[in-house]
């Protein structure tokens, strides 16, 4: 199946114009042809963990999840930020559909203990999303997935992304963030990034924070044959893509 997998930052949830672009060429570009949205929602959590006085901590990008805290990363993600995409893009004209990983037990994580509840996906069921998409419908989903006994845990948006990505054998996956991609020290963008040079714009500390998790993501998806990976500006939209293509 030809499907572009869309991974739409959190970050740019703050930039309602950038928000409001994006939504309106997902809404008209996923009546001609299979999309798949995956959403974050960095600002939300966090918003919703202040309001309720808990707090969270990251390491290596990823955020500490215990059990006060995933119920309301799940409100977050899953209800605030699912809800509002999915009522956008229908007012947009899109069919969409809002789920998340949990449902028809689409994505089965197992425990990164060390975090908590957070997980990392292990199998991907196809049906819910595949059925979806055949039906003309738009799948906007929620990276809050389940374990094999029906644990909730917190999955990081971009490897939800290329777990998805990977399953479906996607065309291209695409992240969309709040900078124009992988910038270098001097803060300029870097247009290609190959796999081998990953690890050392790690190592020096070029890449860190959130971008971990993505460049990651990336490097996942291209050693399992996606042609097409890119972490790119979420202000220039998806129909004129500017930001770093990963390649082999
Ligand atoms: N080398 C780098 N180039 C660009 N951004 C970088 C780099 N290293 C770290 N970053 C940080 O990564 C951030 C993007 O990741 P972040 O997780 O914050 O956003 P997101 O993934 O789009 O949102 P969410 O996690 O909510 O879905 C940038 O805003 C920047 O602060
Ligand atoms: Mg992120």
């Amino acid at each position: 199946m030809k499907v572009s997998i869309i991974k739409f930052g959190g970050s740019l949830t703050k930039n309602l114009k950038a928000q409001g672009k994006f939504l309106k060429e997902i809404a008209q570009l996923s009546k001609t042809q299979k999309i798949i949205l995956i959403h974050g929602g960095g600002p939300e959590i966090n918003y919703f963990l202040e309001k309720f006085e808990v707090q969270s901590k990251f390491v290596n990008g990823l955020r500490q999840t215990d059990k006060d805290s995933i119920g309301i990363v799940e409100l977050a993600l899953s209800g605030k930020v699912n809800k509002s995409l999915t009522g956008q893009l229908i007012k947009e004209g899109a069919k969409a559909v809002g789920i998340s990983g949990k449902d028809g037990l689409s994505v089965i994580c197992k425990r990164v203990k060390s975090l908590g509840l957070v997980g990392e996906p292990i199998r991907v069921n196809q049906k819910l999303i595949e059925n979806l998409m055949s039906f003309g419908f738009l799948p906007v989903i929620s990276p809050i997935s389940i374990d094999k006994d029906g644990n909730t845990l917190n999955v990081n948006a971009d490897s939800f992304a290329s777990a998805i990505a990977a399953a479906f054998k996607a065309e291209r996956l695409v992240f969309l963030t709040d900078v124009s991609g992988v910038l270098d020290k001097n803060k300029k963008l870097i247009k290609q990034i190959r796999l081998g040079d990953i690890e050392a714009l790690i190592k020096d500390g070029t890449i860190t924070g959130g971008m971990l998790p993505k460049i990651k993501s990336c490097a996942e998806c291209i050693k399992k044959g996606i042609k097409e990976v890119w972490i790119a500006d979420g202000i220039s939209g998806i129909k004129n893509l500017k930001g770093t293509a990963i390649v082999k």
